[in-house]
């Protein structure tokens, strides 16, 4: 029987109507420093890049030395390079793991983190075969929120006092919790709503 790093390895390239999920290469470096040095850009999943040169470091030291369960997008239509995908805390011997995302703000609102999230639905359950994913978000950040209700993901529940904001140390976060179990993801796929 395949291990999960093996069928992440047979998937490594996703495609959609409109994006091409593909690892990153130190090529995307300027096109990710462009959204990544932005704050607005990244209030809600890191510290902004100060530099091209941290860009091109956080490429080798986290997509170039685990590029399995990372993917960059790219804009089919212009090869352009708009954000990423990755996958994480994975628990393999319960099939469960997270996920998060982060898109280049020239794009948001056009349904593409939605696009490209589903392929990653698709992949994670009915190639990979797991048994539950888990996103959560920033209370503050409503649209991750939406996009996970859009891809067919449940309100799971509201942690209060969640963290203290990295970038706001006055503000103390409520995370908000939404989970996929597989019994669910194909009942969705069985009995789609339209
Ligand atoms: C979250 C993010 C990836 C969404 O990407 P996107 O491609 O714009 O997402 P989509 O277009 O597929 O869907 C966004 C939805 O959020 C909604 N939305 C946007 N701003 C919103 C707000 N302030 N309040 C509520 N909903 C909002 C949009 O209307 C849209 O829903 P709709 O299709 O029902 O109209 C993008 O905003 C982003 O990169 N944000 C910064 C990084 C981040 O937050 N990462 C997640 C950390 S948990």
């Amino acid at each position: 029987m395949k291990n999960i790093y093996q069928l992440l390895a047979e998937h490594q390239v996703l495609e959609t109507e409109r994006l091409l999920l593909r690892p990153v290469t130190l090529a995307d470096a300027e096109e990710m420093f462009a959204y990544a040095c932005d704050s607005d850009n990244v209030r809600w999943s890191f510290m902004p890049n100060q530099s091209l040169d941290e860009t091109k470091h956080i490429i080798a030291s986290i997509y170039l030395a685990s590029p399995l369960g990372r993917w960059g997008i790219e804009l089919k239509e212009t090869g352009q390079f708009i954000g990423t995908l990755d996958m994480h805390n994975l628990v393999e011997a319960v099939g469960r793991a997270e996920f998060g995302y982060t898109l280049n703000k020239a794009f948001w609102n056009q349904g593409y983190m939605t696009e490209a999230a589903q392929a990653f639905l698709k992949l994670f359950f009915e190639d990979l075969g797991m048994n539950c994913l888990i996103a959560r978000h920033d209370q503050a950040n409503p649209a991750s929120g939406r996009v996970m209700a859009k891809i067919g993901m449940e309100f799971s529940h509201e942690e209060p006092y969640a963290k203290r904001d990295k970038k706001d140390p006055n503000r103390i976060v409520t995370m908000i919790h939404y989970r996929l179990t597989k019994e669910a993801y194909f009942n969705q796929v069985d009995n789609p709503v339209n």
